[in-house]
């Protein structure tokens, strides 16, 4: 992970849109989400939308930025990774999988002891991600996105429990 930046988690706000649709365009094309998808699920109380953001420090006087976020969905003692993504510039260091740990620790405490998500066939990277983090598929489902018809992976992974103290 890049040492001079400093990770900042917190829930994603209506006045994160214009940041978090200008990296959801840039990663995924024609499949990305219009604004009313957020809108619709940061108005929802059982949906969940974190902001990763990189704060200055001292030996880097950038300002923040927004990089990436993640959310999900909380259905009692099963939360569903509806949407991880990090903005191309800031991928391969180790955010990517730092946000999905952090967001796999708050399913926790909201009560979800499962993670279940659906990712594309082809989508190795993100495959990759799930596999070291614990997941395991559990599915397939055929020709599940619409744009082009392909599969989606049904994958889960159990909740992580931080250590009390
Ligand atoms: C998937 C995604 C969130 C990963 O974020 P990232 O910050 O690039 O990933 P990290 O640097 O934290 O990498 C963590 C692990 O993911 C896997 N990984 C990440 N990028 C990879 C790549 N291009 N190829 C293969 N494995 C990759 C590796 O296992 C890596 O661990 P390692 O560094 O020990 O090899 C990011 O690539 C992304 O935003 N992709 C576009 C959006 C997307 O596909 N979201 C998932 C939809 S289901």
């Amino acid at each position: 992970m890049s040492d001079p930046w400093t990770p900042h988690l917190r829930a994603m706000q209506m006045h994160d849109l214009p940041a978090v649709l200008a990296i959801e365009e840039t990663v995924f094309g024609d499949d990305a989400w219009p604004r009313s998808f957020f809108e619709r699920d940061l108005a929802n109380a059982n949906s969940f939308y974190l902001a990763l953001e990189l704060t200055q420090t001292a030996a880097n006087p950038a300002p923040a930025a927004l990089i990436g976020y993640a959310g999900y969905w909380l259905l009692e003692e099963e939360a569903n990774l509806m949407n991880i993504a990090i903005a191309p510039a800031w991928q391969g260091q180790g955010w990517g999988e730092y946000l999905l740990l952090e967001t796999l620790a708050r399913m926790a405490e909201k009560g979800a002891q499962l993670c279940t998500l659906e990712v594309r066939v082809g989508n190795l990277a993100a495959q990759a991600l799930y596999h070291k983090l614990g997941f395991q598929v559990t599915g397939r489902r055929r020709r599940y996105y619409q744009n082009n018809g392909e599969d989606a992976l049904l994958m889960a992974c159990e909740t992580l429990r931080r250590a009390p103290g």
